[in-house]
């Protein structure tokens, strides 16, 4: 008998907007955000083992391995929650740059719940997955299913929207990582009208007005996280000039992401290994799912975008 092997595909995430609503008592902070995947992932592959998680990682050799692991942290936990008591040998290719705010950890953390949920023959039980997400962290249960949704509370309040309207992505990934924790820490309050421009955004992305769309994509948490890391305004100012029509901040940073009219526009400013300020330049494209476990078929349909 040939040996079981599961696939999955785990996506990096963009926030196309993200307001912050305040302060909560539990000491995170309520958030209006536009989650949105595209097509820069991470693959996981699960084999069967009788005890314990093993992990092996490719692509990404400053990942922990042991139970600080996002992978193994999941896994352990859904083997409790559950009662599973088979183990998992698991091996993750990392092309998601850690501590760029595009998710690559949480996308993961969701990729072994449904990994793990088809290697252990589990049956589905979605409200109770979303739970263990959470547990596992903020962004976690927005993989789960991914698209594009407005995530709402620390961002696990998810709801379904279109697609965002066609344009030209392009990435641009400092190689500087910025820590979630120290950027909230550090955040200003203040009335910044975002929670408006968030109305707007999605207010755009229903009707695909691509003109409405550009100008309110908007991030609190960048004023901040550009004290931290003044290099991230010289990259903003130099995809300005590229020609993008509008620049983001994704997540807590480090990597933004620029708009053009058409992926035609990217294609014209990428050679191999381009890189802006010190930022390596990738294209990518929306896409609308979160993980996935995938047949090898799925899987060639989804290249990398940075070539890695
Ligand atoms: O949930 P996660 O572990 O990804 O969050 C990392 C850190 O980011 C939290 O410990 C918290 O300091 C901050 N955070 C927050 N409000 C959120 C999400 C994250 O304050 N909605």
């Amino acid at each position: 008998m040939s040996e079981r092997i599961v696939r999955v595909i785990a996506p990096a995430k963009l926030n196309l907007g993200l307001a912050v609503v305040g302060k909560r008592a539990d000491g995170y902070h309520d958030l209006l955000t536009i989650f949105q995947t595209i097509d820069l992932a991470d693959t996981l592959m699960f084999r069967p083992r009788t005890h314990g998680i093993g992990l092996g990682v490719d692509g990404d050799p400053t990942l922990p391995l042991g139970e600080d692991n996002l992978i193994v942290r999941a896994a352990t936990l859904l083997a409790r929650e559950r009662g599973v008591d088979q183990g998992a040998e698991i091996m993750v290719t990392k092309r998601i740059p850690a501590g760029a705010g595009l998710g690559g950890g949480s996308s993961d953390a969701a990729a072994t719940l449904l990994g793990l949920e088809t290697l252990w023959g589990l049956d589905a039980d979605p409200v109770l997955m979303k739970r263990i997400a959470l547990e596992l962290g903020s962004d976690v249960p927005f993989f789960l299913t991914g698209g594009t949704a407005r995530g709402e509370g620390r961002g696990e309040v998810l709801t379904p929207l279109p697609d965002p309207p066609a344009l030209g992505w392009l990435l641009a990934i400092p190689d500087v990582r910025c820590s979630t924790r120290e950027v909230f820490a550090n955040l200003e309050p203040g009335l910044t009208g975002s929670i408006q421009k968030l109305r707007i955004l999605e207010e755009a992305i229903h009707h695909g007005d691509v003109e409405a769309f550009a100008r309110h994509i908007v991030n609190d948490l960048e004023p901040g996280v550009v004290r931290m890391q003044p290099r991230l305004a010289r990259i903003r100012e130099a995809l300005v000039r590229l020609g993008a029509m509008t620049v983001g901040l994704t997540g807590s940073g480090s990597a933004m992401f620029a708009l053009f009219r058409s992926q035609g526009d990217i294609a014209s400013l990428l050679g191999a290994g381009t890189r802006l300020e010190g930022a390596r330049l990738c294209a990518c494209v929306p896409v609308g799912f979160g993980a996935k476990v995938v047949t090898e078929d799925d899987d060639h349909r989804h290249p990398d975008p940075a070539g890695r």
